[in-house]
């Protein structure tokens, strides 16, 4: 019999961190989050900023190369993303393997991997030009792959990328536009659009970009690691919350009800937790919710809805949880998906596409964070420890002395 508290003697000390809490998995220069302040900064620039004063292209541009582009910088890098919008016809018979009724999310988990067999000439991650390709093909054909699984899922043909559009509005019209009718993208549309996705650009070791940092460490390819972090993500405690928190407020349906909702949160007995609140880093307002929160009240008043129940139901329960002493000494405060899901829902979009597009938007943050291991020359394969607390060592037994 071997003792098995011996073990980890045998083998050096480790530390023991679930959910890894309080382990710093690597050194980055891209996104830095004060939590108990409420700080979020990429490559040094608050996001507010960045989302009042900035767009999509511009903060992956930021993200890659750590710095702002100058005006031909920026001019090239959107007109390279736009070059790598479309995707090969053949590519698109890869969707029909899917079931009619898949969820969006398992389609752009596979297509993304498949992105790996179809560029397969192209996956040196030792050579530069390589990652750099894989890096502008992943953030141009993101939208149009998003879109297609939409598209899909709902049984309209496909619409193609139209180059003419910035990123947000082209993405938008590839979801909502169909053939022979006249569409045209509302500017407040894309830019609450736009702003979405740089709200959700990059959150530094979150549990998808750790899971990319984590299968990109043993030299998997970018397509191949990028499709762990979205089926990462897919997790209602991580990209699924938004989806989660428009169905608890639909659940909870008028104001009248939200202190039976509140009671049950605080009830231990009870799993039901307040969707849209609590965050491992932020124990102060998630910065990006305030953003998230002023776009919602845009998008609702661009499409006549400010009066809907939903943000109603979502801004008094904002406040009486403020209020809760049980909140507030935990200091759960809301975080970007309490707002997501209602802005998404009237912008058009089916809930089970909310988490496509934090996917979608995420995808420069997983290419950035990937990038900057494989540069990173202290870079070794990931291979967390355990402790073993299982069955000492023992005989085999054939089955008939079992
Ligand atoms: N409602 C009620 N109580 C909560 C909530 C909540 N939303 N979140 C945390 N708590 C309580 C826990 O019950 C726990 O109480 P205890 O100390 O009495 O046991 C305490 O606060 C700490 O919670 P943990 O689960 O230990 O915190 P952790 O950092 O592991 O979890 C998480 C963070 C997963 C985000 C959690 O707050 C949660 O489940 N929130 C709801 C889901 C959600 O909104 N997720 C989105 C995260 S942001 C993103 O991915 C973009």
């Amino acid at each position: 019999v071997i003792d098995i508290s011996s073990l980890s003697k045998q083998t050096g000390h480790f530390t023991l961190d679930p959910g890894f809490t309080s382990t710093g998995s690597c050194e980055s220069q891209i996104t830095f989050i004060d939590g108990e302040k409420g700080v979020l900064l990429h490559r040094g620039y608050p996001i507010d900023q960045l989302a009042e004063k900035s767009d999509f292209l511009e903060v992956c541009y930021l993200l890659l190369n750590g710095e702002l582009p100058t005006a031909a910088e920026l001019s090239e890098y959107k007109h390279t993303i736009t070059n790598h919008t479309m995707i090969h016809t053949q590519f698109d018979r890869f969707f029909d393997g899917f079931r009619r009724d898949a969820h969006p999310m398992a389609i752009v988990t596979g297509a993304i991997g498949a992105l790996s067999a179809f560029y397969h000439d192209s996956l040196d991650i030792n050579n530069p030009q390589h990652r750099l390709i894989s890096a502008h093909r992943l953030i141009a054909k993101m939208p149009t792959i998003a879109a297609r699984a939409h598209k899909y899922s709902i049984g309209q043909p496909f619409i193609s990328p139209r180059n003419d559009l910035g990123y947000a509005a082209n993405f938008l019209r590839m979801c909502f536009a169909v053939p022979a009718e006249d569409y045209q993208v509302q500017e407040v549309m894309a830019r609450a659009m736009d702003r979405i996705f740089i709200l959700h650009a990059d959150h530094e070791q979150n549990a998808s970009t750790s899971t990319v940092r984590l299968a990109g460490s043993s030299g998997a390819n970018p397509f191949a690691c990028m499709a762990a972090g979205i089926a990462c993500l897919w997790g209602p405690s991580h990209g699924g919350a938004n989806e989660a928190a428009l169905t608890m407020l639909q659940e909870i349906g008028t104001v009248d009800r939200i202190p039976e909702y509140i009671a049950r949160a605080k009830d231990k007995s009870d799993p039901f937790r307040l969707m849209g609140f609590g965050h491992r880093v932020y124990k102060n307002y998630d910065p990006r919710a305030t953003v998230m929160q002023k776009t919602c009240h845009e998008v609702l008043d661009a499409v006549g809805a400010h009066n809907d129940p939903l943000l109603q139901v979502a801004v008094e329960l904002e406040r009486i949880a403020l209020e809760d002493p049980y909140f507030v000494e935990k200091k759960l405060y809301p975080n970007i998906d309490f707002y997501s899901g209602i802005t998404l829902k009237a912008m058009g979009f089916p809930t089970e596409m909310f988490t496509v597009l934090f996917a979608l938007a995420r995808t420069v943050g997983w290419v950035a964070q990937w990038q900057e291991m494989i540069e990173d020359p202290t870079q070794r394969i990931g291979r967390p420890r355990q402790i073993y607390t299982g069955a000492a060592k023992r005989d085999y037994l054939p089955v008939n002395k079992r």
